[in-house]
């Protein structure tokens, strides 16, 4: 198969409508990452966006839908802050668990009662989530395990020769996945950490609880619990306080004939003046925005990609870190 990449027009909105409507699987940008969607009704469909990725058979995906889309056709809302976190926070990087009606097939929520939702900000996801105006269920447009696109090439070198078309809306600005935020239970409670921090549910919801998830454990949100965002090469991580650490992993590297980058935030850059670096910006959500660009930057140009961390976790540290531990460490 032939795959396309056409900027975001109403004419490849037009062409990626009929592609998804007969059942075929599309590249598309949000704020976060581009996703694969498909109809989420299909389940045949639905099937071909879990052999594309090689995506674990156990691993729910999210129903993406536009802004005036009535939950209720798909959802059973049965709290009332989930309705102030959709107010508050939508459209954008939030998504919301809750009791799913049947409508969106059970392929797509791995035969769960649940349904994850989202409604994208991203104003060319808009567009096509109107056009076709049915939920379009997407995970993140990589392979399985690699790191999330935030650029249409991005998906095109993951996805080149499996899917027919990718909608080019630019680079992401958000550049991490959605919180998704479980909303069936008394208080909400964050099961994948995102660009809605835990502190802005609270504003909103008064309290906001955080999953844990040790290894092993039946976990609410199955994804979390693999291996995730790897780069092709060699990683390492380290904390902000062992730069003579970094400094030594780098060089021994390089005796070693490896290509290294150190990948930090800009106040680290004075640090390692003269070495290659990979420069993530100056505050969470800079950091946020090119995490992802700068791992599958690094992934081309390095053997070896040595972290620095940012000493914090919290507001959107928190998902930043759970991004770069299981990117990098
Ligand atoms: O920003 C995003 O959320 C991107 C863009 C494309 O929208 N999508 C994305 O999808 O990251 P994916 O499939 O890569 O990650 C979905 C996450 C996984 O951790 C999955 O386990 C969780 O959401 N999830 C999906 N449905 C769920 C459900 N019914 N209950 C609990 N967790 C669910
Ligand atoms: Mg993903």
């Amino acid at each position: 198969m032939k795959t396309q990449i056409l900027p975001l027009t109403d004419e490849s909105v037009k062409l990626a409508d009929k592609l998804l409507k007969d059942g075929n699987l599309v590249g598309i940008p949000t704020e976060t990452v581009y996703g694969l969607g498909a109809i989420g009704t299909d389940s045949e469909a639905v099937k071909k966006i879990f052999i594309a990725k090689g995506r674990p058979s156990d691993n729910p995906l999210i129903a993406h839908v536009h802004k005036d889309f009535d939950l209720n056709k798909i959802v059973n809302v049965t709290r009332e802050y989930a309705l102030k976190l959709k107010d508050a926070y939508t459209p954008g990087p939030l998504t919301m668990v809750f009791e799913s009606k049947g409508v969106v097939c059970s392929e797509a929520v791995c035969g769960g009662e649940t349904l994850a939702v989202r409604i994208p900000s991203h104003e060319g996801c808009q567009k096509l989530l109107r056009k076709v105006d049915a939920p379009i269920v997407a995970p993140s447009a990589n392979i399985s395990k690699h790191t999330s696109p935030v650029t249409a090439k991005h998906v095109f070198d993951d996805l080149d020769g499996k899917i027919p078309l990718i909608l080019d809306g630019g680079k992401c600005t958000g550049g991490i996945e959605s919180t998704v935020v479980d909303v069936t239970g008394e208080v909400p409670r964050i099961l994948r950490a995102g660009l809605i921090t835990k502190e802005m549910i609270e504003a909103v919801c008064g309290s906001c609880e955080i999953a844990k998830h040790a290894e092993g454990d039946r976990v609410k949100s199955p994804g979390v619990k693999y291996s995730h965002y790897r780069p092709k090469c060699q990683t390492m991580l380290f904390e902000p306080n062992e730069i003579d650490r970094a400094k030594e992993a780098y060089r021994q590297a390089e005796a070693d004939g490896k290509r290294v980058f150190i990948m930090c935030a800009d106040q680290m850059q004075e640090a390692f003046s003269g070495y290659n670096l990979l420069l993530l910006g100056s505050d969470g959500n800079q950091i946020a925005s090119n995490l992802y660009d700068k791992l599958l930057e690094g992934e081309k140009k390095a053997d070896l990609i040595i972290a620095l961390s940012f000493g914090r976790e919290d507001g959107v540290y928190l998902g930043i870190m759970n991004r770069l531990k299981k990117s990098c460490g």
